[in-house]
């Protein structure tokens, strides 16, 4: 197979155009089942004894289109679609991890995934370890020998802390650990972290890989390079007579941790995506370089702008020249640091609740990676069920304003923010509506 470049992978990649129709656009195949040929070739499918569709959800022909896809534009060999960005989380972190286990983790989280690991994954009686992911001797005091994996996001929502994922990598390597990595907000345009020793990718695709807010999905990418085999891992390598007396690493050499994913949790918790979803992210993922490109241009501008203005307490933003994370910024995320960023308003919590009730064009929504503008107030939204200190620990205060910068034009976007920061100003409200 020749190797093809980002923008030419997005378009064709994991696409081999059907030997009946030659249909050029990747079909969707909306169906739950698929016609066996004999009583026998059922059994050996059932028996995973040959490759083929049983059942949608496990496998669906379009969906292994966009897995095959993301799989090549990570750099990794094999990806497993998902319902949602949630589930892609639960499903990857519930492969490595049961009962009894443990999982360390980077506290600045988006706050489904801290509610995932703080309240349910401790139901399951799986110990979640927050630490500082800046603070790298903490983090390794954290692993024990009941550690199964080290979790972080690449770029924190909504505090953007950027992870240093060459040396949390390093780090779970030397305990045996895999390092998985939530790779939402940047989407392999902007970081391939495999190229810095992660070992596992997940996305939330209802995001940038969507890019149209139409459609709930994540994905579990594998880079193809953990040692499922280091005797940490027993579940990989023990036969089961499930899988014809083979172990996950018989069955799949290429990736046997997305098989495990598959076959296991993924089939038996149900957590199957649509075809149709499947092929609204493959449509997605066409035109991701382009839409990526001009998101990071937008946001870069909508930064600048707000930090120019006097409304504007700080924004924090790693591209910007005098921003603390600057030089982390340029190592790990050269094409820009995603369009998702946060602000504060003059005036406090007052301030950013009249901000946000002012905007006209931008979108009051609990949603991101949207082509169209969105604005949120984490504090009382995304992270409400978080306590003040959990919320601190997370990256979110009073103050802040989320912005997901879209591709709108970018001087019809600061007008209505203009606009909205003018408004913000205590008794400004008030004064318009008299
Ligand atoms: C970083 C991150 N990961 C995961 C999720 C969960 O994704 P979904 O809403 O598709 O379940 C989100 C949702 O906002 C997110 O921001």
């Amino acid at each position: 197979m020749d190797k093809y470049n980002f923008n030419t992978v997005a378009l064709h990649g994991g696409q081999e155009m059907d030997g009946h129709v030659r249909s050029r656009a990747v079909p969707i195949y909306q169906t739950t089942s698929y016609g066996f040929e004999s009583i026998d070739h059922a059994a050996a499918l059932f028996q995973m004894q040959e490759e083929g569709y049983i059942y949608s959800r496990n496998a669906n022909p379009t969906n292994r289109v966009f897995e095959e896809r993301m799989a090549e534009l990570e750099g990794g060999v094999d990806a497993y679609a998902v319902s949602s960005g949630q589930s892609a989380l639960s499903i990857a972190l519930l492969t490595l991890a049961k009962v009894g286990d443990e999982i360390v983790t980077t506290n600045a989280l988006y706050g489904g995934t801290y509610s995932l690991f703080a309240d349910t994954f401790k139901r399951f009686g799986i110990t979640v370890r927050f630490v500082d992911g800046r603070n790298l001797s903490e983090l390794e005091n954290a692993i024990n020998d009941k550690t199964k994996a080290i979790f972080t996001e690449t770029l924190g929502n909504p505090g953007l802390e950027i992870a240093d994922l060459s040396k949390l990598s390093e780090i779970a390597h030397k305990h045996g650990l895999p390092l998985v990595v939530d790779s939402t907000f940047t989407t392999p345009y902007l970081i391939r972290p495999f190229e810095f020793g992660a070992d596992i990718v997940i996305h939330s695709t209802t995001k940038f890989i969507g890019g149209h807010g139409t459609s709930i999905g994540g994905i579990i990418v594998d880079s193809g390079n953990f040692p499922w085999d280091n005797g940490n891992f027993p579940e990989f390598t023990e036969v089961l007579p499930a899988l014809n007396n083979r172990s996950y690493m018989e069955l799949a050499s290429k990736s046997p941790f997305i098989a495990k994913a598959r076959f296991d949790l993924g089939q038996n918790l149900g957590t199957a995506l649509s075809p149709f979803h499947g092929w609204l992210f493959i449509q997605g993922l066409e035109s991701l370089p382009f839409r990526m490109k001009q998101h990071v241009e937008n946001a870069q501008q909508i930064a600048e702008f707000l930090s120019a203005h006097e409304q504007v307490a700080w924004v924090n933003y790693p591209t910007l020249k005098d921003d603390p994370q600057y030089e982390l910024a340029k190592n790990y995320l050269p094409l820009g640091a995603g369009s998702i960023f946060t602000f504060g308003v003059k005036g406090g919590l007052e301030a950013a609740k009249r901000f946000i009730q002012s905007v006209k064009l931008l979108s009051h929504v609990t949603n991101i990676g949207d082509a169209k503008t969105l604005v949120i107030h984490p504090a009382s939204t995304t992270h409400a069920r978080l306590s003040p200190e959990e919320q601190a620990l997370t990256g979110v205060n009073p103050e802040q304003i989320r912005i997901s910068v879209g591709l709108e034009d970018v001087e019809d976007l600061k007008r209505d923010i203009d606009q909205a920061l003018i408004a913000s100003k205590e008794g400004a409200l008030q004064s318009v509506k008299a």
